[in-house]
């Protein structure tokens, strides 16, 4: 395989519909995101089957788009990686589908990717295609987002390139689920991440407090649905949050256009704000703990890690990102996250996983298919 060989990545796993073309996991020719984010918001989340409709109407025009971006054309691909999972059955299937008709179409190599080690790569691709050498493995990875709160460690493998443990995973809701929720429950609006975290920023985290997150068992799990029922305890119980929702929701409704960060700033009052701060710290404080008890962990195994990686949606929270990288630097730690638009869902992380794979000419058979709980360890 050519030093240079060039990698159609195709995703859709949840609400996007995304396209990109890679080459070597290091130069993003075309990286092409079809967000459903307008056609869910209605529903206040991801309906399972209006995603699988929207990927059936936009995968054709994003690969072509993702193809024009590039300059190239699908004889110049010298693989298709598709994502296999973990996602919406219905949603992966259409993705995969059309990645293996264009496959046997122009006899071109098919290679399954997982979506979680997409994220993990995008940290990877974006340090490459700034110029700047691969992190050192063994690496903590954290990967966060609306699907998805788990941890990794994440190393080495001759065989396929890299291996992949997990150490501790969410028991009910990801992180960004949690903020969504949230956002919802106080009539913030669907996603609610971003505008939770830009609110922060006006609230005293200190002011409210909603209890820290206990668990039985693995140290190294997460759980977020606690902190969403403590949230909504406080709406329950404090009649002022409560008259705020309704005060708020009347505001945004009247207000005859999309609302900016100084709309919603102005229909929120003080204690709401506090009340986002205070979750908001309960959040990243939580995440950040259990980051660093596992590289302690890794250390006390004598797998000392040399990096931490911080991806998936949630990894653009500007919070999570400064006390991560504080944190882990008084351990000698450097965090490493990829830009925002490597952090969220894209098929650029897609194609740059399948590289280690495409290099090694490890591809996937026709009969590949849809595997909504896909694991990501390597086998022992
Ligand atoms: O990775 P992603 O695009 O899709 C999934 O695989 O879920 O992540 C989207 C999630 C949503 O839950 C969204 O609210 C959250 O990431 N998110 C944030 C921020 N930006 C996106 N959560 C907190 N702070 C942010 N800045
Ligand atoms: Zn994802």
């Amino acid at each position: 395989m050519a030093g240079g060989a060039t990698i159609l990545g195709i995703e859709t796993s949840c609400d996007e519909t995304a396209a990109a073309v890679v080459e070597a996991a290091r130069t993003v020719r075309s990286n092409v995101v079809l967000s459903q984010v307008p056609v869910h918001q209605i529903y206040g989340g991801v309906v399972p089957e209006v995603a699988s409709r929207e990927h059936l109407r936009g995968i054709v025009p994003v690969v072509r788009q993702a193809l024009e971006q590039a300059q190239a054309t699908l004889e110049e691909m010298d693989a298709i990686a598709v994502t296999q999972g973990p996602g919406l059955a219905g949603a992966l299937l259409v993705g995969l589908t059309y990645a293996k008709s264009l496959a046997w179409a122009t006899g071109k190599p098919l290679v399954g990717v997982n979506h979680l080690e997409g994220h993990l790569h995008a940290v990877l691709l974006e340090e490459r295609r700034q110029g700047r050498p691969d992190p050192p493995l063994p690496a903590v990875a954290l990967v966060v987002s609306g699907g998805h709160t788990q941890l990794y460690a994440m190393s080495r493998d001759a065989e396929r390139g890299y291996r992949y443990r997990t150490l501790g995973r969410t028991r009910d809701d990801a992180a960004g689920e949690a903020y969504d929720k949230v956002a919802k429950l106080l009539g913030l609006g669907y996603p609610g991440g971003p505008l939770l975290d830009k609110l922060s920023d006006f609230g005293d985290p200190r002011a409210v407090a909603l209890g820290r997150i206990r668990l039985k068992g693995n140290a190294l799990d997460f759980s977020f649905s606690g902190l969403k029922t403590a949230v909504l305890r406080q709406v329950q119980t404090r009649p002022e949050l409560a008259a705020g929702i309704a005060r708020r929701q009347a505001a945004i409704a009247a207000l005859g256009h999309k609302p900016t960060l100084d709309d919603w700033r102005a229909v929120c009052d003080q204690p709401t704000l506090d009340l986002i701060a205070s979750f908001q710290q309960a959040v990243v404080t939580d995440l950040v703990q259990r980051t660093l008890a596992a590289a302690d962990a890794l250390t006390g195994a004598g797998e000392p890690p040399a990096s931490i990686f911080l991806t998936g949606g949630v990894a653009a929270n500007r919070a999570l990102r400064a006390t991560l990288q504080a944190a882990a630097a008084r351990q000698g730690l450097t965090v490493h996250a990829p830009a925002l638009n490597l952090c969220t869902d894209n098929a650029a992380m897609i194609a740059a996983a399948a590289w280690p794979q495409v290099e090694r000419r490890h591809w996937s058979a026709f009969s590949l298919t849809a595997h909504p709980q896909l694991p990501l360890d390597s086998p022992a």
